[in-house]
């Protein structure tokens, strides 16, 4: 749980901390931050608030007389109900408040008028997180290999936290660092120079770089004269041998063209490609550094390395020379991370991976620290875990457009199965995004660190917290033919209070850069928002009780702005007809 900052001061919050106050003399910020807002819940009469009475007294703000239940009851009798903080109970260490659900939709509606398709995004709450430049580094292919599943969950994950940080007012770079130096990359160009084919790669680059890369794999396995050739172009790039960069530069260009097609139907850009080979100048540089810093040892193997161990022992390593000079994977990622400084003077960075490249990561942030960068305090790693079974009908995911293309046939024989489809027009393009949105709210649900298994018919499931309930949802709020007038009196308001705690949630997410915070509030009110719209009475019969009907129309707009909102930030496209 977030710990709340001092300056959250929503309205009901101030409310009930200046009762507090009043009743207790202390300062209305004590109250203002130990209150917790309760996520809103299907449970009827539940409460908004709670304020821990026991951990109230164990930081010493209440003398505590050794009867907690006592004192919570005595307290929570003392504090006078109103007409906007209705109800006041005790409970075990702790007292709830549930705040009038009229004013709530009435606060709701008029922050709604005011901040329109900004709400929430002007609390105080989120005006207090540090504003600057933020480096998002994500997606970050190979090229020539295969675009895993490990790389699609870290577009989607950086796109998130990219317009996350955006959305809050941080200045954001949006990065890819292509794999595109290395010993594998001499690999794949010596596999070229033998059986490559420029009229194949023209027509069909990926898919060629892949099979030239696959091929030549197989035969350096087998042959010790390919694995040399490999090392040679490699040593070759390193030279920038004029014949080595020119190929070099062909096949980043087409790859870098190709991803973006691609990434564009999932909704995603960058500011920059970078890549591994940008840095093979600087890596040098670092090497130097490193070695009139007394940092680099060079080993009987005649590899240079950088000892982590506390004791200085060698018991935690990193090797960044191979004994023929050239560089590593992390040895770039130093360069890399030096010359963006230099380059962007970013306040922090943040790189999106998969989890087995944790211990790189605090490798490089001690590195660049022993090296006097005390700015790599700022950069973190955001780990996630693996996806199991994610196939297509033609096997293996081998490209990113393999999924893409997938989640959208699949979803296209969905909307034309279902009754209720209606008529639009472009099918196609509707397909894709609640394709992606099913992929992207299966992805982000649980904790990023958790491995998952994937399941096409589960996640394209128009019932349950899917994406693509969260899409139905959204359109049926955008259809001005709803009748929205006379809704049952509970949802709404429950929608109401859901909605007040958008900035909360952001806030949270902010804090973690975890997308289940916002998935789950946004779970939560397509759920209220659903059933409301169930309850929408079928013509003739008798019209339930409503919280002043002229506003719920309002508060259904509130809602859907909201929703989208959220969805833009995970990355979700918003469609206004399934
Ligand atoms: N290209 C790498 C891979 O596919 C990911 C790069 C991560 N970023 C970094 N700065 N090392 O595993």
């Amino acid at each position: 749980m977030v710990t709340q900052p001092i300056h959250m001061a929503c309205f009901f919050r101030r409310r009930i901390a200046s009762k507090l106050s009043r009743c207790l003399g202390l300062p209305e910020d004590t109250f203002i931050s130990a209150l917790c807002a309760i996520p809103v819940s299907k449970k009827q009469q539940s409460p908004d608030f709670r304020l821990s009475v026991k951990a109230l007294l164990s930081k010493g703000i209440l003398p505590d007389n050794g009867d907690l239940e006592a004192q919570t009851k005595t307290l929570a009798n003392q504090l006078q109900q109103d007409d906007v903080v209705e109800e006041i109970f005790a409970g075990r260490g702790v007292i709830h408040f549930r705040v009038s659900r009229i004013q709530l939709v009435q606060k709701v509606l008029e922050q709604s008028r005011k901040e329109r398709d900004k709400f929430g995004m002007k609390s105080e709450l989120l005006k207090g997180l540090k504003k600057g430049t933020t480096v998002v580094e994500f997606s970050s292919p190979n090229i020539a290999k295969k675009f895993h599943a490990g790389h699609l969950r870290s577009t989607i994950i950086g796109n998130f936290i990219a317009n996350l940080k955006g959305s809050l007012g941080n200045n954001v770079i949006r990065m890819n660092y292509l794999g595109d130096w290395g010993m594998q990359f001499g690999l794949l160009a010596a596999g070229f120079q033998s059986f490559g084919c420029q009229e194949k790669l023209k027509m069909n680059p990926l898919q060629h770089l892949f099979d030239v890369y696959v091929q030549v794999n197989r035969e350096a396995e087998n042959d010790e004269a390919v694995e040399q050739a490999g090392r040679e172009f490699f040593r070759q790039l390193e030279q920038h041998e004029q014949h080595a960069m020119a190929l070099w530069r062909q096949f980043r260009e087409i790859t870098v063209s190709e991803y973006r097609k691609v990434y564009k139907r999932l909704g995603v850009h960058f500011d920059v490609y970078s890549g591994e080979s940008f840095h093979q100048k600087q890596a040098q540089e670092v090497v130097l550094r490193l070695q009139t810093q007394g940092l680099l040892k060079t080993t009987e193997k005649g590899t240079g390395v950088v000892d982590l161990s506390p004791s200085g022992d060698m018991s935690n390593y990193s090797t960044l020379l191979r004994s023929d000079g050239t560089s590593l994977y992390i040895t770039r990622d130093l360069a890399a991370a030096i010359n963006r400084k230099e380059i962007h003077n970013f306040d922090e960075m943040i790189y999106v991976t998969d989890k087995s490249q944790g211990n790189h990561f605090q490798q490089l942030f001690q590195i660049l620290l022993a090296m006097g960068h005390l700015w790599a305090e700022r950069c973190q790693h955001v780990p996630f875990g693996l996806v199991q079974g994610m196939k297509t009908r033609l096997g293996e995911v081998v490209f990113l457009e393999d999924v893409l293309d997938e989640a959208q046939a699949r979803m296209l024989r969905n909307m034309s199965q279902a009754k209720t489809t209606k008529e639009m027009d472009d099918p196609e393009d509707t397909a894709e995004k609640v394709g992606i949105s099913a992929l992207i709210i299966q992805d982000f649900k649980g904790p990023l660190v958790s491995d998952y298994k994937f399941d096409w018919d589960r996640i394209l499931q128009a019932q349950g917290d899917t994406g693509v309930f969260l899409q139905y949802t959204h359109a049926r709020l955008c259809s001005p033919s709803a009748v929205w007038n006379a809704i049952a009196i509970q949802e709404p308001t429950a929608c109401a209070s859901s909605a007040d705690c958008y900035d909360e949630v952001l806030y949270q997410s902010a804090c973690d850069l975890q997308p289940k915070h916002l998935v789950n509030f946004l779970m939560t009110l397509s759920h209220l928002a659903a059933s409301a719209h169930r309850h929408l009475p079928v013509k003739g019969s008798p019209q339930p009780a409503t919280v002043y009907p002229s506003d719920t129309k309002s508060l259904f707009s509130c809602v859907c702005t909201v929703l989208a909102n959220g969805m833009r930030i995970l990355g979700i496209t918003p469609v206004e007809k399934i």
